[in-house]
């Protein structure tokens, strides 16, 4: 048997260990700004609502109970501004992750197939593309420039990681429509929708994006970031009735089942915009910390109006900027782990607690 691992690029992050050994041993410990996961709590109500549902012992639904269906519609068309959504327009994910890598193949795509997505990018939607046997095609800033022949899946990701950048709304409209007129299904990952600074991201769902029509379009969200549910997995997708109805079909084949204490919790979390709204503040601090102290020291941010990074550069090799951090006791993540468009930038994420971020603010001082 042909090892499939072999077709997918080396895992980067062991690329990173001997630089973490290095920050490690500063004597006021590490400050890792490298991984974008959750440090906060879960919010208690969602903590309440996850052992409320403990007693769970039958087989959970692929499309997820009623009540979680609902709790996703109502915060599409609330919070995305879709008025059209219903119940055949969503479908819940294990975690996003998991439906980027394995898309391409529930899908049916496969050699001759092309999948798009940018050249600064998380790392998966190459991944789910080589698993398939498909064929990656990466863009710039425009997709409308890539040739349609052969192109199946298209993805986009706003705001993105690791830059930061947000679509405006206007491209958007564009890129939906080139996509219409060739027949290539878009799927948007706003799975850092609610974390705008100084841009309000839209969504590809938006009524004034789509028309109220979700053909030929479909919109990833996941709950890991906005309620710090990473450790849940809990995510959905929401758009094109047919697309998502297929997906359901493989998916409820292939057993991949959100679990019912798990579902119970996200329908909580999204009812509640009170825990969005404290944890975008703490957030919002420790991105101004951060972000005043490395332009202090002399690094350039670009982009980073959203999202949970800020993608920031010293204008010299990344590799150059992570040892030179890491002698500081701050880990960053280098810019080429997302394509070597980033080779001279570093993505510093700000999930750190506020103690660790302060501690980084002083050492860059
Ligand atoms: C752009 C993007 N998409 C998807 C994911 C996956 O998130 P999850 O699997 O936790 O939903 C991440 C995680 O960092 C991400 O950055």
């Amino acid at each position: 048997m042909a090892a499939v691992s072999a077709r997918l690029p080396a895992f980067p992050w062991d690329k990173l260990e001997p630089y973490k050994a290095t920050a490690s041993a500063h004597p006021d410990g590490l400050v890792d700004l490298s991984v974008g996961t959750p440090v906060d709590p879960v919010p208690d109500v969602i903590q309440q609502a996850l052992i409320a549902a403990a007693d769970s012992p039958g087989y959970p639904t692929t499309w997820g109970t009623a009540a979680y269906r609902d709790a996703i519609t109502g915060w599409v068309q609330r919070r995305l501004g879709a008025s059209n959504v219903g119940h055949r327009n969503v479908l819940p994910v294990v975690g996003s992750k998991e439906l980027v890598a394995w898309l391409p193949i529930q899908l049916g795509l496969g050699a001759g197939d092309k999948v798009a997505y940018p050249r600064l990018a998380y790392p998966t939607y190459e991944v789910g593309a080589l698993l398939a046997g498909a064929e990656p095609v990466m863009y710039d800033d425009d997709p409308t420039v890539l040739d349609p022949a052969g192109l199946k899946l298209l993805w986009l990701n706003s705001p993105s990681n690791p830059t930061g950048r947000v679509i405006p709304k206007d491209d958007l409209v564009r890129i939906v429509a080139w996509a219409r007129e060739h027949g290539i299904l878009v799927f948007s990952d706003e799975c850092y929708l609610e974390l705008g600074w100084e841009a309000d991201p839209v969504s590809v769902l938006h009524d004034d994006v789509c028309g109220g029509s979700y053909e030929g379009i479909v919109a990833v969200h996941s709950l890991s970031k906005r309620s710090n549910l990473a450790g849940y997995r809990a995510a959905f997708i929401a758009g094109d009735p047919a697309v998502l109805g297929e997906l359901l079909e493989v998916r409820k084949h292939s057993g991949m089942m959100t679990p019912s204490p798990v579902q119970a919790a996200a329908v909580v979390a999204l009812g509640d915009d009170a825990h969005v709204a404290e944890q975008r503040g703490r957030y919002a601090a420790r991105r101004d910390a951060l972000r005043t102290a490395l332009e202090a020291h002399g690094f350039r941010i670009e982009h980073s109006e959203a999202s949970l990074y800020l993608w920031a550069t010293r204008d010299e090799p990344c590799w150059e900027t992570v040892e030179y951090l890491a002698q500081l006791g701050i880990l960053v993540c280098p810019g080429d782990f997302y394509g070597e468009a980033g080779e001279r930038f570093v993505r510093v994420a700000f999930t750190a607690t506020d103690e660790r971020v302060a501690a980084a603010v002083k050492r860059l001082g």
